[in-house]
C-alpha cells in the first residue's frame, strides 16, 4: 500500500506535536495500520521559525492552494484554530473530496451542522478527537463505546486553563488574577484567553459533547455560559468549608424530554472523583442508563496529547480509505436522518442547589429579612453560616439551599440586593452533589 498523504494547515504547538508523534511512532502506527501516512505539505504564514523538529523545507508552504489542489492528498489536518481562515479551508476541503481532521472545537461548536451536512453529503469523513479533551479519546467514547446506552448526562472539567487557575487558587490561596499569569505563561491558553476564563471554550466543547451524547443539534448560544473570573479565594474557603470544591464544569442532561446545556462555576462534594481532577487535566464523566457513571481523565491540552488524538483520526480515515469503505460511524453519532432538534430548558427553568454569599449589615432582623424573602419565592434554605465581624465593614453570611428553579433564585436576590442591610450583589455560585437524582 502506497502511503496516505496528508496536508497539514498550522505548524503551530499541536502541528508540532503532530510531526513528533507520527515521526517517534512511525513504526507502531505502520503496524496498526498497514501503510505509511506521509505528510506531504504544511502550509503555515511561517515557514521560517525553527520549531526544534526536523522537517524537510521543500515540503513547507505559505500557499493554501498546494494542499487543497493537490490530487494526491487525501486528508487535510486543520490545526490552525479561529473560525475565519479554518471554515474556507474545511469547505474548500470537502468540495475537493478530501477527507477532515481538525482541533478546532470553536469551529466546530459555530458550523459543526453545516460542516457536517457538507461533509456527509460528499461521502467526507471529519475527525474531530482532539476538540474536546485533548488526549482523552471522548468523542470516539460518545460515537462507539457507549452507543448502546441512552445517555442520561455529562460533567465535564473540559478546560485545563482554568481547572489550573482555580486549583492553584484552592492549594495558595491566591488571587484569580496572579494565577491567570501564571497559567498563560504554561502555554495551554486560548490565543484569547477570555474564551478560557469566562468559560467559553468550555462552551464550545459542551455543545459538541451534548450534540452526540443526545442525536440533536445544540446550539452555542443555549449552552448557557459563566466563567471563573468573579470566583474569589474566600468562596473556595467557604465552599471547603461545607465540604466542596468548586470546578468549572460543563453539565449537559436530558429530563423530561428537554436537554439542559451550562457552563459555569460549580461546587461539587471534595470527596468526589472530578473534585480531584486538578491542574491542567480534564475529566469528562458520562451516565449512560446501561453502563452507569464512566469517567474519562487525562490531559486535555499540550502538544503530544492533542497530537495523539489528531494521530489516530488519521488513521482511522486512513483505514476507511485503504478498506475502500463508507462512512461506518456517523459523524455526529446518531445517523442523519435519525437526529432531532430535542427541545433545549432555558437557564431559567433548571433545577439546583445554589450557594448564596451575603455581605450584610450585623444587625437584629438581617437573617430574618433575607430568609423571609427566599421563602416568598420557595426556596428552601439547607444550611446558614455567619461569621463572626472582624471589622467595621459588612458581615458574611452564608447559605447553601435545597433544590430550587433557577429563576426564583434570581428573583429573590433581586430583592435581597436592594435591601438597605445588604452591602454588596450577592455571590451565587451552582452545587451539584447528587441532591436532584436523589429526588
Ligand atoms: N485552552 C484550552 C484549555 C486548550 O485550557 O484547556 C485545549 O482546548
Amino acid at each position: 500500500m502506497d502511503a496516505i498523504k496528508v496536508g497539514l494547515f498550522g505548524l503551530g504547538t499541536i502541528g508540532t506535536g503532530l510531526v513528533k508523534v507520527l515521526e517517534q511512532n512511525r513504526d507502531v502506527i505502520r503496524r496498526r495500520l498497514g501503510a505509511e501516512i506521509e505528510i506531504k505539505k504544511i502550509v503555515d504564514l511561517d515557514i521560517i521559525s525553527d520549531r526544534g523538529i526536523r522537517i524537510d523545507k521543500r515540503i513547507l508552504s505559505t500557499r493554501a492552494e498546494d494542499i487543497l489542489n493537490d490530487p494526491e492528498i487525501r486528508i487535510v489536518v486543520e490545526l490552525i484554530g479561529g473560525t475565519d481562515a479554518a471554515l474556507a479551508i474545511v469547505r474548500k476541503a470537502i468540495s475537493s473530496g478530501k477527507h477532515v481532521v481538525t482541533a478546532n472545537k470553536a469551529l466546530l461548536a459555530v458550523h459543526g451542522e453545516e460542516l457536517f451536512a457538507l461533509a456527509s453529503s460528499a461521502g467526507i469523513r471529519i475527525g474531530f478527537e482532539a476538540s474536546v479533551g485533548g488526549g482523552i479519546p471522548i468523542i470516539r467514547i460518545l460515537k462507539e463505546g457507549l452507543a448502546a446506552n441512552r445517555i442520561e448526562s455529562i460533567y465535564g472539567i473540559v478546560n485545563g486553563t482554568s481547572n489550573y487557575i482555580l486549583t492553584r487558587m484552592t492549594d495558595a490561596g491566591s488571587e484569580f488574577g496572579a494565577v491567570l499569569k501564571e497559567a498563560m505563561s504554561h502555554g495551554y491558553a486560548e490565543a484569547d484567553p477570555t474564551y478560557d476564563i469566562e468559560g467559553i471554550d468550555s462552551a464550545h466543547k459542551l455543545a459538541i459533547l451534548a450534540t452526540l451524547a443526545f442525536g440533536s443539534p445544540i446550539p452555542l448560544d443555549r449552552v448557557y455560559t459563566e466563567g471563573i473570573s468573579k470566583i474569589t479565594p474566600v468562596d473556595i474557603e467557604y465552599a471547603r468549608g461545607f465540604g466542596y470544591k468548586i470546578k468549572l464544569l460543563g453539565i449537559t442532561k436530558i429530563s423530561g424530554g428537554e436537554v439542559e446545556a451550562r457552563v459555569h462555576p460549580t461546587m461539587i462534594p471534595e470527596d468526589t472523583l472530578l473534585a480531584q481532577v486538578d491542574g491542567v487535566l480534564n475529566a469528562i464523566y458520562v451516565n449512560g442508563d446501561a453502563v452507569g457513571p464512566t469517567l474519562y481523565y487525562g490531559r486535555g491540552a499540550g502538544a503530544l496529547p492533542t497530537a495523539s488524538s489528531v494521530a489516530g483520526d488519521m488513521i482511522e480515515i486512513s483505514r476507511d480509505i485503504i478498506q475502500g469503505g463508507a462512512e461506518r460511524v456517523p459523524l455526529c453519532a446518531f445517523r442523519k436522518e435519525d437526529r432531532i432538534q430535542l427541545p433545549i430548558r432555558n437557564m431559567d427553568d433548571v433545577m439546583s442547589r445554589y450557594f448564596l454569599r451575603f455581605a450584610t449589615a450585623d444587625q437584629p432582623g438581617v437573617l430574618s429579612r433575607i430568609s423571609g424573602i427566599l421563602a416568598d419565592h420557595g426556596i428552601s434554605i439547607s444550611s446558614v453560616m455567619q461569621k463572626g465581624r472582624k471589622s467595621d465593614g459588612p458581615v458574611t453570611i452564608v447559605m447553601m439551599t435545597h433544590m430550587a428553579r433557577e429563576k426564583d433564585v434570581k428573583a429573590a436576590l433581586s430583592k435581597t440586593d436592594v435591601l438597605d442591610i445588604v452591602a454588596e450583589k450577592t455571590v451565587l455560585i451552582r452545587i451539584e452533589d447528587g441532591e436532584e437524582a436523589a429526588g
